[in-house]
Order: C-alpha cells, then structure tokens, then sequence
C-alpha cells in the first residue's frame, strides 16, 4: 500500500505535460546561458539552427535571425510555445483571433485582429494552439538570437500567405522541412 502511495505522485507528476509558463521559463534560462548563446553558428545569408533538449519532452531550438530575416505567417497547429529573444531585438506580428483548425482555404480576418510586439533581448512570450504569427529581425545590422520551445514536439507548421486581410493556407510542414 505504501509503495502505490508514494509511486502514484512520482508517476502523474512525470507525465504532466510543460506548461506554457514552463516553456518560456526554459527560454529565458537557456537565454542566459551567454556561453550557449555565443557557440551558436551565424550565417548572414540566412537563419541558424540547433536543437537544444527542452524541458518534459518538448522540442526546442535555438535560432539565429541574420537582419531582414523572418518566418513568414504561420502557426503551429496543436502545439503549445514560447520563445524569448536572447540577443537583438525580434518582432512579432500575431493574430489576436483563434481560427478555425481545418476545413478553409482562405479567410478573411475582422479589422482590428492583428497585434504588434516588439521583443528586446530579454523579452519573450508564450503561446496557445493555433497561434498564428510571424516573427521577424527588422534590424538593418544586427543579428538576433532566441530560444524557442514547443509541447508537443515535432509540431506541423501551417504556412500562410496573406494579402491585406485575407489569409491563405499555402502548405502543411514538419519543422525538418521548415528548416
Ligand atoms: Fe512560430
């Protein structure tokens, strides 16, 4: 009896998935690490990549942004995320509404629906399922780096294109192929 006890805690405990919270707290963490933070490789031509071990069996990156580099609109379907820039300054632009998961091609978003942040180093955010977004470096000089995390791992990633108000779903990718 007291072995089920005391097993039962350890075992729901282990299996609790990382929340929101968590995730951005592993970014900002991992974004002090300045030693990892600088063995990062950085390539003007276009963004970098390594993948870092997150926090309860989620998927995470760090990401290096050469100027003018961004992601494009996106989300990433049923997964949960954060991200915190680590050096630089990242933008993001972000639909302040939730969209329907499947089922359209092209949808037109209400005005008013878009949402501006601006991430200094040090500054981050987490995010719900079907956050849709874009993240950019608009700086002219200067890389940026940041530290992301996703639960569940492997997300899809919807790619949309967006003309003024409308947006189109163009494909559904796996981060290998996002890469
Ligand atoms: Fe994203």
């Amino acid at each position: 009896m007291s072995v089920f006890l005391s097993a039962s805690p350890a075992l729901s405990a282990s299996a609790a998935p990382p929340t929101q919270a968590e995730l951005l707290d592993f970014a900002r963490r991992t974004a002090a690490d300045t030693a990892l933070i600088a063995s990062l490789p950085l390539d003007p031509e276009g963004r970098t990549w390594v993948r870092l071990e997150g926090p309860g069996g989620s998927e995470a990156w760090l990401i290096g942004w050469p100027p003018g580099a961004g992601t494009g609109w996106h989300d990433h379907a049923d997964s949960v995320g954060a991200f915190l820039t680590a050096r630089g300054e990242l933008k993001e632009n972000a639909l302040a509404a939730r969209l329907p998961t499947d089922g359209w091609k092209t949808l037109e978003l209400s005005e008013g629906v878009d949402r501006e942040r601006r991430l200094p180093a040090g500054r981050g955010r987490s995010f719900g399922r079907h956050h849709v977004h874009e993240v950019l470096n608009e700086s002219l000089d200067e890389h940026a780096v940041s530290v992301h995390a996703y639960y569940p791992p492997l997300p899809r990633i919807r790619r949309y294109s967006r003309t003024g108000q409308v947006l189109r779903l163009e494909q559904v990718e796996r981060p290998e192929d996002w890469q």
